[in-house]
């Protein structure tokens, strides 16, 4: 049995935590007021609600993406969240970020946009979050946390990231990037309607672009075999 370091009883939210932080071993637990001295036996909602939160929101998520009313449809939810969380959780695993901040982040960073269109969607996002966040019973100091990810996720808005978890969001959601090149050719032949070689060209200048944005080692360690693949094939 798991006991949090800062209550004689097992903590239910240690546990729950563990379940889906295989890390957190090795972290020192941190005092949570509201929940360290929940006791396992008491309260199993407790457990099944921070082993659910993730599950969640990403449910939440996909089902605006299927939505006919999506602004984008379903394709974001394939081709840019999945890539988000999945770059946001590797990055965090390398950084001792808050995993669990990080990932609800990334799911919701760009939800705004699926239901209010692209215009200021940090800040729809934002609000989303805050409004689902509470009715799936998460508490306010992470809320804040997750509010403070997505605020800062657009680097064309000049919001400085506060946070280590921040940070991870903006670059995960550049890398992203490299998971969706048909999409980048969809925009540049169909919507820009370019011609083929231009279509080339215009990816080709995006990628660099996403590559040169990228502020961390870890991040650049991650997609640099694909970037040089994609950079020779779009020689
Ligand atoms: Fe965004
Ligand atoms: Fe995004």
């Amino acid at each position: 049995m798991i006991k949090c370091k800062y209550s004689t009883e097992p903590s239910a939210f240690f546990l729950a935590e563990k379940t889906y932080n295989k890390d957190l071993e090795t972290t020192p637990c941190r005092p949570r007021p509201n929940f360290h001295c929940v006791k396992t036996s008491l309260n199993p909602d407790v457990i099944k609600f921070f082993m659910n939160i993730i599950e969640q929101v990403r449910k939440f998520v996909e089902s605006e993406c299927k939505k006919p009313s999506s602004n984008y449809g379903y394709d974001p939810f394939l081709y840019h969240f999945i890539p988000v969380v999945e770059y946001s959780e590797k990055l965090a695993g390398k950084l001792g970020a808050e995993k669990e901040i990080v990932i609800i982040a990334a799911w919701l960073h760009d939800i705004g946009s699926i239901i209010h269109g692209r215009k200021d969607h940090h800040i729809t996002s934002a609000k989303i979050a805050e409004e689902k966040l509470s009715e799936f019973g998460y508490t306010a100091e992470k809320i804040e946390k997750v509010r403070d990810c997505i605020i800062s996720h657009r680097g064309s808005q000049q919001i400085s990231p506060k946070t280590l978890e921040a940070k991870i969001l903006i670059e995960a959601d550049t890398l992203s990037a490299f998971n969706d090149i048909t999409g980048l050719f969809q925009s540049a032949l169909v919507y820009e309607k370019l011609s083929r070689k231009e279509a080339k060209d215009s990816v080709k200048k995006k990628l660099i672009n996403k590559w040169k944005q990228l502020n961390l080692d870890e991040s650049r360690e991650i997609i640099k075999s694909k970037y040089k693949a994609v950079m020779l094939l779009l020689e």
